[in-house]
C-alpha cells in the first residue's frame, strides 16, 4: 500500500512536470526514478530508462542545452502600454573577466558552475544542480557583473529584469507583465536576474503595501518555486532586511558580496590601473590604504579619473595622489591618519611638512613613527616618473 502511495506521488510529480512543460526536469526527475525503482519493481525501471535513452538521443541533454542557447532569440516580452522591453539583455562570450571574489565566493560560485555543467553526474545520484541565488551586498560591490560573468561561463545569455518597466505599466498589470517574462525566462536556457528584488519583494506586512506588490511578491514566491533546473534564477538586493521572510527561504543560496578587504583592495587598485600600473604601481600601497572601505565601483570610478587627468597631462600622478591622500586623510580617525603618515614617510620621499600637511598628524608624530620604520624605499613621490 506504502509502495501504492509512492507510485501515486512519483506519477502526480511527473505530470505536473509535464504539465508545466518542464522537459528537462522531467528528464532529471525520471532518472531518479530508475534509480529507485530498480529494486522495487526492475521491469518499470527499466521501461523508464528506456524511454530516457530515447528521448535523450532525439533532444539535447540539459548540460547540451546549457552550453548551446538557441540560434534565434524568441521575441523578447514588452510591457504592452510603453512599449518597453522588460528583460535586458546581456551576451557575453565565455572569456569575460573574472570579478574580483574573495576566496569564499570563488568557491561558492565555481561550485554554481560545475554542477550545471556536470547535471547528468548529479542526476545519477538523483540531485538536481542549485536552480536559485540571492546575492546581498551593498551597492557596487559587484553582484551585476557576477551574474553576467556567471552566465558567460554557462554559455547562456544574462536576462535582466527591468522593474522600471514590468511596474510602469497600469496598476493590474505588472502581475501579468513579471509573469510574461518569467514565462519567457524559464522556456530559454539563460541566466535571469532579478535585480533590486526588495522592489518588489518587500515585506507584506509592509505598511506602504499595497495589493498589486502582493501579487507580485506571490508570482514570484511561486516561480522561485518550480524554476526549472535548466535556467538558475538569480536575484540581487542592497536590502536583504525588506525581503519577504517566505521569499528568502526557497533560494537554494543566500550569497553574500562583502566590500573588499585590504588585499582585495590592493588587487583592485592593480586591475582598475590597468596599463597604467607602470606609472602609479609605487603609489600602490597609498592607495589601497586611501581606498580601505571603499566599494569596487568607488575604487574604479576614482582610478579612472586619474588615468584621464594623467592621460591629459593636466597634472602630474603625484599631485593626483597627493590631493586624493589629503582627501580621503580627512575621513580618517587619528590612529588610522598615523599609519597612513608612517606609510607616506615609509614609501615616499615627501618631505615631513607635506605628510604633516596632508595627514594632519604632527611632525614630532610622524617622526616617532617613522623612525620605527624601515628606510624610504628608493622611488620618490616628487619626481615625475620617467616615460
Ligand atoms: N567584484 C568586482 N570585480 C570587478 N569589478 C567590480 C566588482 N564590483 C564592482 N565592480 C565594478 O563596479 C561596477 C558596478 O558593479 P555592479 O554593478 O556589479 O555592482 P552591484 O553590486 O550590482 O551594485 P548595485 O547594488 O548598485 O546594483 C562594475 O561595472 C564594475 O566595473
Ligand atoms: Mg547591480
Amino acid at each position: 500500500m506504502g509502495e501504492m502511495k509512492e507510485l501515486q506521488t512519483d506519477l502526480a510529480q511527473v505530470i505536473r512536470l509535464a504539465l508545466a512543460e518542464q522537459s528537462e526536469d522531467i528528464r532529471l526527475f525520471v532518472a531518479r526514478l530508475v534509480r529507485k525503482y530498480r529494486n522495487i519493481d526492475p521491469e518499470l525501471a527499466e521501461q523508464m530508462d528506456l524511454c530516457l535513452r530515447t528521448k535523450h538521443n532525439k533532444t539535447r541533454s540539459p548540460l547540451r542545452k546549457v552550453m548551446n542557447p538557441p540560434v534565434s532569440d524568441q521575441t523578447l516580452p514588452i510591457d504592452d502600454e510603453s512599449r518597453l522591453s522588460l528583460l535586458k539583455v546581456f551576451k557575453d562570450t565565455a572569456d569575460r573577466e573574472r570579478p574580483l571574489l574573495s576566496n569564499d565566493l570563488e568557491e561558492t560560485l565555481n561550485q554554481l558552475i560545475q554542477e550545471r555543467l556536470q547535471t547528468e553526474r548529479l542526476a545519477a545520484l538523483g540531485l538536481l544542480p542549485t536552480r536559485s541565488a540571492i546575492f546581498v551586498g551593498q551597492p557596487g560591490v559587484g553582484k551585476t557583473v557576477t551574474a553576467r560573468w556567471l552566465a558567460a561561463k554557462l554559455k547562456v545569455p544574462l536576462y535582466v529584469l527591468d522593474l522600471t518597466a514590468v511596474m510602469s505599466s497600469l496598476l493590474g498589470r505588472s502581475g501579468s507583465n513579471l509573469r510574461a517574462a518569467l514565462d519567457f525566462a524559464k522556456r530559454t536556457p539563460c541566466v535571469l536576474l532579478l535585480d533590486e528584488i526588495d522592489a518588489i519583494a518587500k515585506r507584506r506586512s509592509d505598511d506602504s503595501d499595497i495589493g498589486e506588490l502582493k501579487r507580485l511578491v506571490t508570482v514570484i514566491l511561486q516561480e522561485v518555486d518550480e524554476w526549472p533546473a535548466t535556467g538558475l534564477l538569480l536575484a540581487a538586493t542592497n536590502h536583504p532586511e525588506l525581503i519577504d521572510t517566505a521569499l528568502w527561504r526557497r533560494f537554494d543560496l543566500v550569497i553574500e558580496f562583502k566590500s573588499p578587504d585590504m588585499p582585495a583592495v590592493k588587487e583592485a587598485v592593480k586591475r582598475f590601473l590597468g596599463p597604467d600600473y607602470a606609472l602609479f604601481g609605487r603609489w600602490v600601497d597609498i592607495l589601497a590604504f586611501a581606498f580601505n572601505g571603499e566599494t569596487y565601483s568607488d575604487i574604479e570610478r576614482d582610478i579612472q579619473r586619474f588615468r584621464r587627468a594623467v592621460a591629459l597631462g593636466s597634472t602630474s600622478d603625484a599631485d593626483l595622489i597627493e590631493e586624493f591622500v589629503k582627501s580621503r586623510a580627512s575621513t580618517l580617525d587619528h590612529p588610522a591618519r598615523i599609519d597612513l603618515a608612517a606609510l607616506l614617510a615609509k614609501q615616499t620621499r615627501l618631505s615631513q611638512y607635506t605628510i604633516r600637511d596632508i595627514t594632519g598628524v604632527s611632525r614630532d608624530t610622524i617622526r616617532k613613527y617613522a623612525a620605527s620604520k624601515p628606510a624610504a624605499p628608493k622611488k620618490t613621490a616628487e619626481r615625475k616618473p620617467d616615460k
